[in-house]
């Protein structure tokens, strides 16, 4: 494909009709290159089978890019997206590209095993299960407030996204890090900063401007920690990194970050991009609420069909190697198109259907290997009861305004909502 329809992929409107080019893209082959503005190559993989051995192949594929060009290459692409910079500007362009760059997505075994297990413990099946009563409590306390609006109004409506889906797993992570409440509502802001921030941002102050106000919100964060700690989880991390070498500042700094804005910007879409699928297709609808035991199922189908993350972030290629049958060059920045693999026709039957009982259902909504998401046990879980509250607490909740009205946000990673308002019967 040519340079214009890569920009045209990355465009704001793409996502209303990305499955039909997703679909021309698969039958044209399992990568798709595209030439970006700056003219470096990029492959998306857009088939299942290729796109989970590209993610499972650390051998060619790294997530670190100084892993994939020499000292003089990496030195020399720094240099040159900074060189119009201050020197002050220029420090903190070194700031946040080594807190940004430095969490787990971002580095490759063995920093990246290291930092993975010092938080893994609070993220497995079972642990998550004990926190099930406090995020049951969360959603009713949140569906409470809703009603008690709608009784002083008169009018039964909310806006989904702002009233359940983004506040739920918003309070559920910043309870397990341990951010104060009060402290919450700036998180917005920053975390949006944070998954729409490219290097080519280095020069637009405003946006490294938040991200350095977010980097020292976490430095005075774990200022606290470490002279106060509790039993949450950030205090645990806190305490390894006094207690030894397992870890440096920057690289605790790193894992505060992915995990605020991971456990932030992603369960959102799934309740409400979940919810949008149910809207759009009556008859499932009904069947989830006649069946409330299908939730499980239903949430897989919900990642599936509009998971909340489009693509993998980047690898880049550390040799030139054919892979999925294209000529790649060391250097090349790859990714795993991780919404198209999930609709491939090799891998489900039908895949354009929406079937909230599907089976087998194993999608990469939450990537693999190494890298598969932190959070799927806990995401899963706060899908899980999302769903299950509102529809058992709101009967007859239905979008308030037109399937045309409702727009898909303008963020090229991620697939989620701009606004879902909904109404129910009173
Ligand atoms: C429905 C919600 C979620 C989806 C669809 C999702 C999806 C993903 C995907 C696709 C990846 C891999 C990206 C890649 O390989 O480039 C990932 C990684 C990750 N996710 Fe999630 N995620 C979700 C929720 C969460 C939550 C609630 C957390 C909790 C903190 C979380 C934490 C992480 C972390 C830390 C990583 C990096 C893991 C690593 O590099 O080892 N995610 N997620």
């Amino acid at each position: 494909m040519d340079q214009q329809s890569g920009a045209a992929l990355f465009s704001a409107s793409f996502k209303a009709h990305a499955f039909p080019a997703y679909a021309a893209m698969r039958a044209e082959g399992p990568a798709a290159g595209f030439t970006m503005p700056d003219g470096k190559r990029l492959w998306l993989v857009t088939r299942f089978a290729e796109a989970s051995e590209m993610l499972k192949d650390q051998n060619r594929f790294v997530n670190d890019i100084s892993n994939a060009l020499t000292e003089e290459e990496y030195a020399a692409l720094f240099q040159q997206s900074t060189e119009e910079l201050t020197p002050e500007q220029q420090a903190m362009a070194a700031l946040t590209d080594e807190v940004l760059s430095g969490q787990l997505l971002g580095v490759d075994p063995p920093d990246h095993s290291r930092l993975r297990r010092l938080v893994a413990i609070p993220f497995t099946p079972k642990y998550i299960e004990g926190l099930r009563p406090r995020i049951q409590a969360i959603a009713d306390a949140l569906l409470d407030a809703a009603e008690a609006r709608a009784e002083a109004t008169g009018r039964h409506e909310m806006e989904l996204i702002d009233d359940f889906a983004y506040p739920l797993p918003l309070t559920v992570i910043a309870e397990m890090l341990g951010i104060p409440e009060e402290d919450r509502g700036r998180f917005r802001e920053w975390s949006q900063a944070a998954v729409s921030f490219t290097p080519a941002d280095r020069a637009n102050r405003a946006m490294t401007g938040k991200l350095i106000e977010f980097i020292a919100y976490m430095q005075a964060l774990v200022a606290t920690k470490r002279a106060d700690p509790g039993d949450d989880l950030l205090s645990g991390v806190v305490i390894a990194e006094m207690e030894g070498d397992k870890l440096s500042e920057n690289e605790l700094l790193s894992l505060i970050f992915i995990l605020i804005v991971a456990g932030h910007e992603t369960t959102v879409n799934l309740i409400a991009n979940g919810m949008l699928a149910l809207f759009e297709h009556p008859e499932e609808y009904a069947r989830l609420r006649a069946n409330p035991d299908l939730v499980r199922s239903a949430v897989e189908e919900m990642l599936r069909f509009y998971g909340p993350v489009e693509m993998s972030l980047t690898r880049w290629a550390r040799e030139d190697a054919v892979f999925g049958g294209v000529q790649m060059q060391r250097g090349d920045q790859v990714m795993a198109l991780l919404a198209s693999a999930n609709r491939d026709e090799s891998r489900f039957p039908d895949p354009d259907r929406f079937d909230i009982a599907r089976e087998p259902n194993r999608h990469l909504a939450f990537g693999t290997g190494i890298h598969a998401c932190l959070g799927s046990a806990l995401a899963r879980m706060e899908g899980q009861i999302a769903f299950t509250t509102l529809l058992a607490r709101l009967p007859g909740l239905a979008p308030a305004i037109p399937r045309d009205r409702i727009e898909w946000r303008d963020a090229t990673f991620l697939r989620g909502l701009t606004r879902l308002p909904v109404t129910w019967d009173g």
